[in-house]
């Protein structure tokens, strides 16, 4: 068969160990692939490179994506869309296989309803796709937080400080909830809850009163409502760390970790679900298993119909957010 593979929106560890899985499950079958370059758009302007795995060799370590990456939907410019068809027509393809966030794979859905045979994977640092428990992505980027949060914690303890840490998460919280329970945060400012600032204070002071001289607040980008997501007036973190110190009148220190909890080699556990990933994916294809969405629930890789991905962004389910609240002063 002959199989285009993509990655769109924004890149995250563990891409390449899914372009290599594929490409490898892929060539004991004989099949060809064809890796287009920066997402969705290399497809409408017809740009690619032959994927065989010896341009996949030695990649399973390193982060980023070989076929470099954007967020571009066809359906959202003239022509998007005839171009895509003509594309996968004149390239002869047999099936695409699309790795990429809500917005990649909202895209993917639509093309997939217009008849063209597609197969999803799930990537995102953000964790939210619908209709699969793990994104390729996230572990690393959890970790990543994790050992930031670390050493915040001993600069924090050394100069009595509340330190406040933004992480990334627009509309969920799960990067700001695992690497803050994780880390051992304090208390939490995320998308799904609404922030309290006298709470927040009070729970601060409560801990600070009791003996601590320094607190961990973990603040997704996304938190107070998304009001600060691309504000020139400052971020979400910024946002609290003001209100904090007014509040409190304790010395505070911002950190927003930003795009280095995408980059970055991928642990071994985004290795191994991006492989898994990789391989379910070609499976499916030789399957004829299309508009559909590799999911990966504990032990087993499945496929759900791709238009969960129009369910919108999975929020951080209760269970986890209550772990967050018993282990936190929040
Ligand atoms: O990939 C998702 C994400 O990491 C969000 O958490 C973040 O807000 C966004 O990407 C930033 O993307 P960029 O700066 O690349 O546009």
């Amino acid at each position: 068969m002959r199989i285009g593979l993509l990655t769109g929106g924004g890149d995250c560890a563990g891409l390449n160990a899914a372009i290599r899985a594929a490409v490898r499950a892929g060539s004991s079958y004989g099949d060809e692939f064809l890796g287009f370059h920066h997402g969705w758009r290399g497809v409408v302007e017809n740009e690619f490179s032959p994927l065989t795995p010896y341009e996949t060799k030695g990649i399973l370590q390193s982060g980023g994506t070989i076929l470099r990456s954007a967020g571009f939907h066809p359906q959202e410019h003239d022509g998007g869309v005839a171009a895509v068809m003509s594309s996968v027509e004149r390239n002869r393809l047999d099936a695409l296989i699309v790795i990429g966030g809500d917005g990649t794979l909202g895209s993917a859905h639509h093309l997939a309803q217009l008849g063209l045979p597609i197969v999803g994977i799930a990537k995102t640092i953000d964790n939210d796709v619908p209709g699969t428990n793990h994104c390729i992505g996230f572990d690393t980027a959890v970790a990543t937080a994790v050992e930031a949060i670390d050493r915040l914690q001993t600069t924090g303890e050394s100069h009595d400080r509340l330190m406040v840490v933004e992480v990334m998460g627009r509309t969920v919280g799960w990067l700001a909830v695992c690497s803050g329970i994780a880390g051992g945060a304090d208390a939490f400012c995320l998308p799904e809850v609404p922030t309290d600032f006298e709470q927040l204070a009070k729970a601060v002071r409560r801990r600070h009163d009791a003996g601590s001289t320094s607190s961990i607040v973990v603040v997704a980008e996304g938190a107070l409502g998304g009001a600060f997501l691309g504000s020139p007036d400052g971020s979400a973190g910024s946002m609290v760390s003001k209100e904090l110190t007014r509040r409190t009148g304790y010395e505070t220190r911002l950190t927003v970790l930003g795009h280095v909890q995408r980059g970055g080699p991928p642990s071994a556990s985004d290795r191994l679900l991006a492989t898994r990933c990789g391989v379910s994916a070609v499976e499916a294809v030789h399957d004829h298993h299309f508009a559909t969405l590799v999911s990966i629930c504990d032990d087993s890789a499945n496929l759900v119909p791709l238009k969960v991905v129009a369910d919108g962004a999975r929020p951080v389910p209760e269970p986890l957010l209550r772990v967050a609240r018993t282990m936190s002063a929040w």
